[in-house]
């Protein structure tokens, strides 16, 4: 398994609810944080690896890999409150960066691995990370997210570079 990248079909896809928190996802979760250190990024959705499961992971603090590492299953959004912009990034949108507005203040809830329940309160760059990888699991990129203009700029550069690779 790799990250997929724009413009691949599984980005824009909504991804299913987990109904079984089996091996599968077990090892889709490993394969998901082994490639997320590797590319030293904060956070990962399960379709960037090509599995359109609702399944998120982060890590603020990526660089001591795996010690505050958060897994999510079937994120559910049960409060959001005021604003905040961040120039965003994302594995699968590379060379890209965007100002976004999005949530300040977050209450999640969902599954941890174990099918365990959790309430999770985030703020800031936690609230901003949660909230793209909803995105992704809703099949929505940064992209869609920016101003068309900046869109197709970024579209156009991505057809130039795949054409040129063929
Ligand atoms: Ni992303």
């Amino acid at each position: 398994m790799n990250i997929r990248t724009y413009p691949d079909p599984i980005l824009k896809k909504k991804a299913e609810p987990v109904v079984n928190i089996d091996g599968n996802i077990q090892r889709l979760i490993e394969t998901m944080s082994k490639l997320m250190y590797q590319a030293s990024g904060i956070g990962l959705a399960a379709n960037q690896v090509g599995v359109a499961k609702r399944v998120i992971i982060f890590d603020l603090n990526y660089r001591e890999k795996g010690t505050d590492l958060t897994v999510l299953i079937n994120p559910t959004i049960v409060l959001a409150q005021d604003k905040i912009v961040f120039e965003e990034a994302c594995l699968s949108v590379p060379d890209f960066r965007g100002k976004i507005s999005r949530n300040r203040y977050l209450e999640v809830r969902g599954f941890d691995r174990h099918g365990k329940p959790i309430d999770i309160d985030a703020e800031d760059l936690t609230a901003i990370c949660i909230q793209h990888e909803i995105d992704h699991l809703n099949g929505t990129l940064i992209l869609d997210r920016v101003s068309h203009l900046k869109r197709n700029l970024y579209k156009r550069r991505v057809e130039e570079l795949l054409r040129g690779a063929h």
